[in-house]
C-alpha cells in the first residue's frame, strides 16, 4: 500500500517529478506513454483523477522531497526515493485500473460482454471463462475445509462464485480499492466464508495465515519480480498446499529458483478461440459501450483480443497460456 505519510496530492506530484526527472519504464501501461515533457503531459498518468497541483510541488519542497531551480522543481535524494517507491506502488495501471472497477460496477455493456465472452458475468478481466473455471476446479478439488487465496481477484466476483460452488473459504487480494470496497459490500452476508483485503503482490507480509491453495488468474505477472513472488507466496502456503496460476509467462526459472515443483497444461488453443471470441463480441457492443461513456474499456478489450479469423495453430502460436499447478519440493 502507499506510503500514509503522503497525500494523494503529494503522491501524484511526486510522481510528475519522477516522470519528468527520471522516468521508469514499465509494462502494462495501458495507453500511458513514457517521457512526457511537461507537468501536463505528466498528468495524463492519473487519468480523470488527476488533481490540481499548483499548491502541491510548494508543499514538497517545505518537505524537502523537492527543491526549485528557475522555474522548475527537482526532487532531492529522498525525494527520488519517495517518488519510486510511489510509483512502483502506483504504476500508471493503478489508475487505469481504478478506472475500469468504477465503471463496470454499473456498466451494462460490460455486462453483456462478460456474459457473451466468459458464459457469465463475474466482472472478468483476464481470460478464464466459466468452462475454464470449472475446468480448474475439476483438477483442483476444493470443499469447506480448504482456504484459498486468490491474488488480484479485482472485485472478487470470480472468488465468490469459487467459494459458492465449493464451499471453500476464499480470501481476495487486489491493489484497488474500490474493486475491494465491492467486494466487500456485495459480500456482507458471506463473512464465514469470504473476506478481501487491499494488498499489493510486492508487499503480502500483511497476510498473515497460510493456505492449502494459493490461486492467480492472469495477474501473477504484475509483481515487480516473479522469482521474489513466488518466494513470498510460497511462503503463505500450507505444508502440501499447492499453487494455481493461469498466465502466459514461461516460470520455469523462477520455480526451479524457488525449489517448486509443478505440472503444466497448456490452454493455448482454448486462449486463441477466447481472444478472437473477444474480439467479435466487443466490435458488437462498441456502440453499447461509447454511449455509457465507457470507451476506454473497449479499447481496452480491443487491443488484447486477436483480430485473425484463422484456426489455431500450435506452431505458430503469439499468445499462449498455460495452467500451472505448483508445489513445494520436498528438502533432500
Ligand atoms: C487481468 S486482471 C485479472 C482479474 C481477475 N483475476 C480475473 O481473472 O478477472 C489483473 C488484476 O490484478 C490486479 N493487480 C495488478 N497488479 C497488482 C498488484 N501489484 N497487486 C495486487 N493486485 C494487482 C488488478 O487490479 C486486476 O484486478
Amino acid at each position: 500500500m502507499v506510503d500514509r505519510r503522503y497525500r494523494e496530492g503529494e503522491i501524484q506530484a511526486l510522481i510528475v517529478l519522477g516522470e519528468l526527472n527520471d522516468p521508469i519504464e514499465t509494462p502494462n501501461n495501458n495507453f500511458y506513454s513514457f517521457y512526457p515533457k511537461s507537468i501536463k503531459q505528466a498528468q495524463a498518468y492519473f487519468r480523470r483523477f488527476a488533481l490540481d497541483l499548483t499548491e502541491v510541488f510548494d508543499a514538497l519542497v517545505r518537505r524537502e522531497l523537492a527543491y526549485k531551480q528557475g522555474d522548475a522543481w527537482l526532487l532531492t535524494k529522498r525525494g527520488q526515493q519517495a517518488a519510486r517507491q510511489a510509483r512502483r506502488r502506483r504504476p500508471p495501471i493503478w489508475y487505469w485500473y481504478k478506472d475500469f472497477y468504477i465503471a463496470i460496477e454499473n456498466s451494462r455493456a460490460f455486462s453483456l460482454y462478460c456474459e457473451r465472452v466468459y458464459g457469465k458475468d463475474l466482472s472478468q478481466h483476464g481470460f478464464s471463462n466459466v468452462d475454464e473455471l470449472h475446468w480448474m476446479l475439476d483438477l483442483v478439488k476444493l470443499d469447506e475445509t480448504i482456504q484459498l487465496l486468490d491474488i488480484g481477484c479485482g472485485n472478487g466476483r470470480i472468488s465468490e462464485y469459487i467459494s459458492d460452488k465449493t464451499l471453500a473459504r476464499v480470501m481476495g487480494i487486489d491493489y484497488i480499492p474500490e474493486a475491494i470496497a465491492q467486494a466487500k459490500r456485495r459480500t456482507a452476508n458471506k463473512r464465514d466464508r469470504l473476506c478481501f483485503q487491499v494488498g499489493n503482490i510486492d508487499e503480502l507480509d500483511s497476510v498473515g495465515k497460510r493456505f492449502n491453495v494459493i490461486l492467480s488468474i492472469d495477474s501473477i505477472f504484475f509483481g515487480q519480480d516473479l522469482t521474489a513472488t513466488l518466494a513470498n507466496l510460497k511462503r503463505l502456503l500450507k505444508p502440501d498446499g499447492e499453487m494455481v496460476f493461469f498466465c502466459g509467462e514461461d516460470l520455469s526459472t523462477p520455480l526451479r529458483q524457488n525449489r517448486l515443483a509443478c505440472t503444466v497444461y497448456s490452454r493455448s488453443r482454448e486462449h486463441h478461440q477466447h481472444l478472437q471470441l473477444k474480439r467479435r463480441v466487443a466490435t458488437g457492443l462498441r456502440k453499447d459501450f461509447e454511449a455509457e461513456g465507457n470507451r476506454f474499456i473497449w479499447e481496452n478489450i480491443m487491443a488484447e483480443s486477436l483480430d485473425d479469423a484463422n484456426s489455431y495453430d500450435s506452431a505458430n502460436c503469439s499468445r499462449p497460456r498455460y495452467l500451472y499447478r505448483i508445489w513445494t519440493q520436498p528438502a533432500n
